[in-house]
């Protein structure tokens, strides 16, 4: 008990305390800023969850978990020439994927019309973009017009059309939290700085998710900045279009810090909660991570005090989620844990302790997500990005209705291989291609949707499950039957 104390922060243990009384806000992390000053900033505490780890202090070693090999699925890979992010269709022939590469960092156009893209331009992220912090993950504007790289002070914005056509002028605009523009690229360094002259949260912009409307604009800023207390949050613009050709106006509305390292969000279909990911409580601390519901009204009016619906433990280092398109259930990947976890998306804010529906054990360190074959199929990117010995890298395939029916591990069909440290994927509009992004490789594999393994139909094993009943009841009633005739 004593040694385990010595693990966490004062913090960390108020926190534990203070979380599992029920209170909310009640704790604090204090930060000593740039300039000397003394910030004092609430630490969210998450609910706990009974089956999920509630000290993170192993995530060092942990064993590999074995993976059945998926060897009969259509993939082919190709080069690109430098470390891929995040991948998007714009239409079943054309794609985008971030290539970061600091200064180099662009963004890449592939043709997709065969199963083997080509990369057919690599058009430049624009000044103050192209830094080494965050991710770079890619999002579609829901007309069609534009794609969105999540990068530095918020997201660059490129015109779709002229991207596919290679024009210089692709580059329309940007998300700009920060009024700070000589970023050394150094994270700790442009934290500090930024924290001192900017409004916006951090300059470690790594996932970008619009409205539906396409009028506001969310970017995770992974490690904030001393205005966050180097706790992830969320960033919030407003979105200008104006008519065609003209630039993209943005503004930045305001921040919601969450906890360490945010990475990955998603908007509920009904476009009313956005879910977050904090890799961990308190910056580093052993303490799990949580998921996050945001209530989308009160960000948009820069209501900070109000936006936050509900934190759920979420075992180590959840990065990524994605929503069911029905909007109950929320899938989140747990890299340190080697989980995929399942959450009731109402009892996320009616009855958090008892909201975990699912939790599979996957590949090693897995990061992306996405849904196949019509929300039938999970596939996980895992990424085995801390190289832990015996591990593999590959795409889990989970079964959804098994994993929803309580199987378990056992709703995880496999693994097929892959590159280094896979990490984003992109599904084509006609569901038939999956594209993932082999980072360490420097590569992009595609993936023949058609040759994953089939799901298990449930619903066919409890209609066989009935019928075995009623054929005892058939014989039961024919015994008694020729019992009465004799
Ligand atoms: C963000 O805006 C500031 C001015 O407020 C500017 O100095 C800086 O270069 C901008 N950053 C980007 C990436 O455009
Ligand atoms: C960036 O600007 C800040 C604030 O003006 C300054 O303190 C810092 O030295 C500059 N860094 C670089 C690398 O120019
Ligand atoms: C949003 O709220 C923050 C914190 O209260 C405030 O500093 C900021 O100026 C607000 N943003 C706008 C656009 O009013
Ligand atoms: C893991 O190994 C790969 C390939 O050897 C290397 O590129 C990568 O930097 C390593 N990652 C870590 C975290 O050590």
């Amino acid at each position: 008990m004593r040694s385990r104390t010595g693990l966490l922060s004062l913090e960390a243990w108020l926190l534990v305390a203070v979380a599992s009384l029920g209170f909310v806000n009640a704790v604090t992390v204090t930060t000593v800023t740039e300039s000397g000053a003394t910030v004092t900033l609430p630490i969210i505490p998450a609910t706990q969850i009974s089956s999920l780890p509630t000290s993170c202090a192993n995530d060092a070693a942990p064993v590999a978990p074995k993976q059945k090999a998926l060897n009969h699925v259509r993939t082919t890979k190709f080069g690109v020439p430098s470390t891929p992010f995040g991948l998007v269709y714009a239409d079943n022939d054309h794609a985008f994927v971030a290539l970061p590469d600091g200064a180099n960092s662009a963004l890449g156009v592939l043709d997709t019309s065969d199963f083997t893209p080509k990369l057919i331009h690599q058009i430049p992220l624009p000044n103050g973009y192209a830094i080494d912090e965050g991710g770079l993950d890619v999002a579609l504007s829901h007309d069609g017009r534009y794609v969105f790289v999540a990068a530095g002070p918020g997201a660059a914005i490129f015109d779709i059309a002229k991207a596919i056509a290679g024009s210089s002028d692709a580059a329309i605009g940007g998300l700009n939290g920060t009024s700070y523009s000589n970023s050394t690229g150094d994270e700790a360094d442009s934290v500090e700085v930024a924290a001192s002259i900017h409004s916006g949260a951090g300059l470690s912009g790594t996932q970008v998710t619009l409205t539906s409307d396409d009028e506001y604009a969310f970017v995770s800023q992974e490690y904030g900045s001393t205005l966050t207390g180097l706790l992830g949050a969320l960033d919030v613009f407003k979105i200008d279009k104006g008519t065609a050709d003209e630039p993209v106006k943005s503004t930045h509305v305001g921040f919601l810090q969450l906890g360490d390292a945010v990475v990955g969000s998603v908007l509920s279909p009904d476009g009313n909660t956005i879910y977050a990911t904090s890799e961990s409580q308190v910056l580093t601390s052993n303490l799990p991570g949580f998921i996050s519901a945001l209530d989308v009204a009160a960000l948009k009016a820069n209501n900070t005090k109000d936006a936050l619906k509900s934190s759920v433990a979420a075992a180590c280092g959840p990065v990524r989620a994605i929503v069911s398109s029905d909007g109950k259930t929320l899938w989140v990947t747990a890299r340190e844990s080697d989980l995929l976890l399942a959450y009731d998306t109402e009892k996320l804010i009616s009855n958090p302790s008892e909201s975990l529906l699912a939790k599979v054990t996957v590949g090693t360190a897995p990061v992306g997500l996405t849904f196949a074959r019509n929300e039938n199929l999970i596939l996980t990117a895992n990424s085995n990005r801390f190289n832990n010995t015996d591990a593999t890298t590959g795409i889990s395939v989970v079964d959804v209705k098994k994993a929803l029916a309580g199987k378990g591990d056992k709703a995880n069909l496999g693994q097929l291989a892959t590159g280094l440290f896979p990490r984003e994927f992109a599904v084509s509009p006609d569901g038939k291609t999956v594209l993932v992004a082999d980072y360490d490789s420097k590569q992009i594999q595609t993936i023949d949707v058609s040759t994953l393994p089939l799901a298990i139909d449930i619903v066919g094993e409890s209609k066989g499950w009935r019928h075995g009943v009623d054929i005892g009841l058939f014989g039961i009633l024919l015994f008694v039957g020729v019992f009465l005739v004799l």
